[in-house]
């Protein structure tokens, strides 16, 4: 089909596509044809009428911009109001009233200046989109108009780092470093531009989300970021918190319990910050791949060194397999190094190996520099290190040598050549003790220099008792491939038993999900382990939370008990953002509508003409796999049609729900 035949088809002309065709009349250019020339072109009155009336409808201008393949997203684009997840936070400065007191209105101008900048410079680091200043207050969303799948957490990491360098701006000397409170929570809002219109217009958000957010930011004490459990659940182990109780809210009928976020979390990596051992869901299927990694592991043991890559989409189970992999040789001698690769430190060299370092020389947060230092010469005197070896690593970790070690004059060059050495005779040392496991996890985030001495790393153990393990998602281009000692692991989606199986597993033996439910499950989660565990979770959530608590209510109101969990909306509305909006606009409207909605039904509700329907229906082809062949490159990962849809279905706001707020 053409791009004149689709932009008729809708229209019922798509038996004109010859004629114009036959006339060279391009999409270009029958917004100019008049009513005679289609005449004497040989189109019946009701066929001229028809087209002009769809022609007049388009600008010359949009009718390009439709057959143009992909509509660019934009943010004013994005209009209406619209239900999302959000994650707001709010700042404000500490003692402002007493500056204003004491300074001179135009040097308080420049302090809030300088301070507005900083945050606004933070945020936009976290890709957070700051919605509004409220004199010295910022009122800053994440999950909006972009969603990210760690939405939450790059709020609580913008956080963070606001409370920590705010003391940073320049202010004249006579002034106090500045200080601020940071209050964050996470709910589902309505967003949209109900306030005003143009460029600047403030994105307002409804709901008691931000609210919330400005009376937490109330009670933090200074340089310090607190947050609601709705937030505080969705990031668990991944920071660490003081629990700071219930305390009083105003305009809360209840106390509400806060916790102060402490900073990062000690825990190995992502993987087990999310599940707790106690949580871990037994393994389902995977034989196969996990007789592979012991068969490897047997033979780097002989000092055959093996490096298997494990490659798959984010939540299919490249953890959960290593995880099990180290379950199963959990009693045998052997040291094992994890490495794990984090979004947040894309730019910050050699992040996975020096964050090993500290976890494997044991620093506490409040160590002082010189222990530190006593931590790292202990760690580092397995392997008799030279001289300078010491002071390379501590510089790397930012210790200041003091007068230990003999100062160096390498370039930067050379300097780096002889870090990658002394890490690298760390390990061969390592080995003499026993074989080693090293687990790199979530190389598509590796940073170019921690890149460089993987690859060095990955040469180097070809002759030494290691298995080395790398996970990644598929965009990542392994350039290992090929060498005699690498092997590659793709982890598929689980079939259809196996899923079932995993359902079980999470619900336990007690739930009894009706087997249709268990099948709703499997065919929605489309054998993505974590979507099944997720939408699991919820379905015993909702049953909780069922009067009735029969599981029989379940199947009855099948749809709105297997909404979207929280955890996977992120994901999802991340996936729905990158479309661009009119997709999405479309998947809203169809989902409200239901799984399944007729192209007539979607043309005769949708506030658009037939070409930038289809158009827009493009990305969305509703059918079944649709998504599969969409080539949602950057993410290297595709998902069925009617995940996105719940994922609208939950955001698109039906008239009534628009008429209450
Ligand atoms: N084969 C499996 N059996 C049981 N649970 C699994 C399996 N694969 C994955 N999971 C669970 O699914 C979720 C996502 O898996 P994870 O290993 O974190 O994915 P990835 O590392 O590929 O992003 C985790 O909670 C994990 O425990
Ligand atoms: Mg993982």
């Amino acid at each position: 089909m053409d791009e004149m035949e689709r932009w008729l088809a809708p229209l019922g002309l798509a038996q004109l596509a010859p004629v114009l065709r036959a006339h060279d009349v391009d999409l270009e250019i029958l917004p100019e044809l008049s009513e005679a020339e289609l005449e004497k072109l040989g189109l019946s009155l009701g066929q001229r009428k028809k087209l002009l009336k769809a022609v007049a409808g388009l600008s010359h201008q949009s009718l390009s911009a439709a057959c143009s393949a992909k509509p660019t997203p934009s943010l004013n684009d994005v209009s209406s109001a619209e239900r999302r997840q959000l994650t707001v936070m709010f700042c404000d400065l500490v003692g402002s009233t007493a500056m204003a007191s004491r300074l001179d209105p135009e040097d308080l101008r420049e302090i809030i200046g300088a301070y507005q900048k900083r945050v606004a410079k933070v945020v936009a680091r976290y890709d957070g989109f700051v919605a509004k200043y409220m004199g010295d207050g910022v009122l800053v969303y994440f999950g909006y108009p972009q969603a990210h799948e760690d939405d939450v957490e790059r709020a609580v990491r913008a956080g963070l780092k606001l409370a920590d360098t705010i003391h940073r701006v320049r202010l004249q000397a006579d002034v106090e470093p500045l200080q601020i409170r940071i209050g964050i929570a996470t709910g589902i809002v309505v967003v949209g531009d109900l306030v005003g219109f143009g460029e600047a217009q403030e994105r307002g958000v409804v709901g008691e989300t931000p609210n919330l957010a400005a009376r937490l930011q109330a009670l933090a004490e200074p340089n310090a970021v607190v947050v609601a459990a709705s937030t505080y659940h969705l990031i668990g182990g991944l920071f660490e918190y003081e629990d700071l109780g219930a305390l009083e809210v105003k305009g809360y009928a209840e106390p509400v319990r806060v916790w102060r976020v402490c900073g990062p979390s000690a825990a190995a990596g992502r993987y087990e910050a999310l599940h707790p051992a106690t949580a871990v869901t037994p393994l389902v299927g995977r034989e196969e791949e996990i007789e592979l990694l012991l068969r490897r592991w047997r033979r780097a043991k002989s000092g055959d060194g093996q490096v298997v890559l494990v490659s798959g989409e984010p939540g299919i189970g490249k953890s959960r397999l290593i995880a099990a992999l180290q379950e199963r040789i959990e009693g045998e001698p052997q040291t094992r190094l994890r490495y794990f690769c984090s979004p947040y430190h894309q730019d910050s060299a050699l992040h996975p190996i020096l964050e090993q370092l500290e976890r494997a020389a044991g620093f506490s947060r409040d160590d002082t520099p010189a222990i530190r230092l006593e931590k790292l010469d202990t760690l580092l005197s397995q392997a008799s290190p030279l001289d300078h070896d010491v002071a390379l690593v501590a510089e790397l970790l930012s210790l200041p040598v003091m007068d230990r070690y003999p100062p160096h004059a390498f370039t930067p060059q050379r300097k780096k050549e002889k870090t990658f050495e002394v890490l690298l005779r760390q390990l061969e040392a390592l080995v003499r003790w026993q074989p080693v496991l090293m687990i790199f996890e979530d190389v598509h985030w590796i940073d170019p220099t921690s890149h460089e001495l993987l690859d060095l790393i990955i040469e180097r153990v070809r002759h030494l008792p290691v298995l080395l393990l790398a996970t990644f998602r598929p965009e990542f281009p392994p350039p290992w491939i090929g060498r005699p000692h690498v092997t590659t692991v793709t982890l598929n989606r689980l079939d259809g038993r196996d899923g079932a199986a995993l359902v079980k597993r999470v619900a336990g033996s007690k739930s009894g999900l009706s087997g249709d439910i268990v099948d709703e499950i499997v065919e929605r989660a489309d054998g993505v382990p974590l979507f099944v565990e997720e939408l699991t979770k919820a379905v015993l959530e909702a049953d909780a939370h069922d009067d009735d608590g029969a599981s029989g209510t379940l199947s009855a109101v099948p749809r709105p008990a297997l909404g979207i969990p929280a955890t996977l909306h992120a994901l999802l509305m991340a996936r729905l953002d990158r479309l661009g909006p009119a997709p999405k606009e479309i998947a809203q409207i169809g989902a409200a509508v239901g799984r399944e909605f007729s192209y007539e039904l979607l043309a005769a509700i949708a506030p658009r003409n037939g070409m930038e329907l289809q158009t827009a229906l493009d990305p969305l082809d509703p059918r079944p796999r649709g998504f599969d062949e969409l080539g949602m490159a950057e993410e290297g990962q595709a998902f069925r049609g009617d995940q996105h849809l719940d994922a609208s279905r939950h955001s698109g706001l039906t008239a009534d729900q628009a008429g209450a707020f």
